[in-house]
């Protein structure tokens, strides 16, 4: 029953919904890394339900270094980082200890956990621990992008609603110009789009679409750590992610060689791709374009349409309506949550190429 995700730099996720806090430790990091508390702030505000889309639970989501931190600056030693949990409303729960609520983790949870588990708002499964892995990932991410590595995610796709301008225009991009989350006309249309399944007790899902820039070639283990593979682990950990695919992904399978391939050429002594349909990787390792990648985002599983489920109380058929706090789209309020994991990954792997320094020193 591990709940750690890494090799050479390693994070510990803790905590429930509704228990005092949440938080997560960070374990291998290198001594001297400089805490941008900006950048982190922005991305927790990211990850922040927005007014008019999102539910009613409102945290501050103040962060606090419980250890690793001296002077601004990580020690090397196991960073604790921690966000208390103000706002619970626990009664709101109590009903789903004995009626799991389809789509979400409460029937997966009580099999595993026999019962024992916090069921209030989610407990452990709750998508509010991405606070604490968005505060965590988010220091590593700022560490990355000191040494020119940049991860940037975007809508692609709110339910049927595309952003196809951004898709197409950010397809082979490899300066580092961060992405506008999303163009004003989408978004527009995918407020809308949200709030009419809202208004009818339901929810959307949708993709989010990223590229990672400034990754070296030659990052990544063949076959088992593959870069695709340790992506994906961290990636298909954040609740409601349910695919992941890189490059082309599963529309690569409608393509011939000769269009999936993506030719080489030389540019100012360096080796590039002028096409990226395998998503900067060969052989699970980085070949120095960038690393592209989508996320498919399910709908909330909790809506409030009335929904066919179980009474494990009395071992019977029931119907379930769900009160409590829940978002219409959880999609957007991923994206700082996949940047976190993605950096989490990254990090890992250049520390094991490059050693535990590297976060501080970079390529030297
Ligand atoms: C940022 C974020 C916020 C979420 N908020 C909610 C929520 O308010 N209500 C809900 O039912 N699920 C929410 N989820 C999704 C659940 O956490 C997720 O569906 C659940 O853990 C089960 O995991 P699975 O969908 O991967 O099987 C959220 C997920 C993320 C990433």
């Amino acid at each position: 029953m591990r709940n750690t995700f890494g090799n050479a730099l390693t994070i510990t996720l803790f905590g429930e919904s509704h228990g005092s806090a949440i938080g997560a430790i960070l374990d291998g990091l290198a001594p001297g890394i400089e805490i941008d508390d900006a950048f982190i702030k922005n991305r927790l505000f990211q990850r922040k339900p927005k007014t008019g889309t999102g539910t009613a639970r409102r945290e501050s989501d103040d962060y606090r270094f419980q250890s690793g931190v001296y002077n601004g600056k990580t020690t090397g030693t196991p960073l604790c980082i921690t966000i208390e949990n103000a706002q619970q409303h626990s009664s709101d729960y109590e009903t789903l200890r004995y009626t799991p609520r389809p789509g979400h983790a409460d029937f997966a949870a009580e099999s595993k956990y026999h019962g024992f588990q916090d069921v209030r708002g989610g407990g452990h499964f709750s998508g509010r621990l991405t606070a604490a892995i968005v505060a965590a990932g988010a220091l590593v991410e700022a560490a990355l992008r000191q040494h020119g590595i940049y991860i940037y995610t975007h809508i692609a796709r709110m339910g049927v609603i595309l952003d196809d301008a951004l898709c197409e225009q950010n397809r082979h991009v490899l300066d580092t110009a961060e992405f506008p989350t999303i163009s004003r006309t989408a978004e527009t249309a995918m407020k809308e789009y949200i709030a009419a399944a809202g208004k009818e007790g339901d929810s959307v899902g949708g993709v989010l679409e990223s590229e990672i820039v400034g990754l070296p070639a030659g990052i990544g283990e063949p076959w088992f750590d593959s870069l695709e593979g340790v992506l994906s682990h961290v990636l298909f950990s954040i609740g409601g992610v349910k695919g992941v695919e890189f490059g082309e992904g599963f529309a690569i399978a409608d393509m011939r060689g000769s269009e999936a391939n993506d030719p080489y050429y030389y540019k100012d002594g360096r080796v590039l791709t002028a096409s990226n349909h395998n998503g900067g990787i060969g052989g699970g390792i980085t070949n120095g374009m960038p690393v592209r990648f989508r996320c498919a985002v399910k709908p909330t599983p909790s809506i409030y349409k009335k929904q066919k489920t179980v009474d494990l109380s009395i071992g019977a058929d029931t119907e379930l309506t769900i009160s409590g706090r829940h978002d219409p789209a959880i999609v957007h309020r991923a994206a700082p949550v996949v940047n976190a994991c993605a950096a989490i990954a990254v990090a890992d792997l250049l520390t094991v190429r490059y050693g535990t320094d590297f976060l501080k020193t970079g390529l030297r």
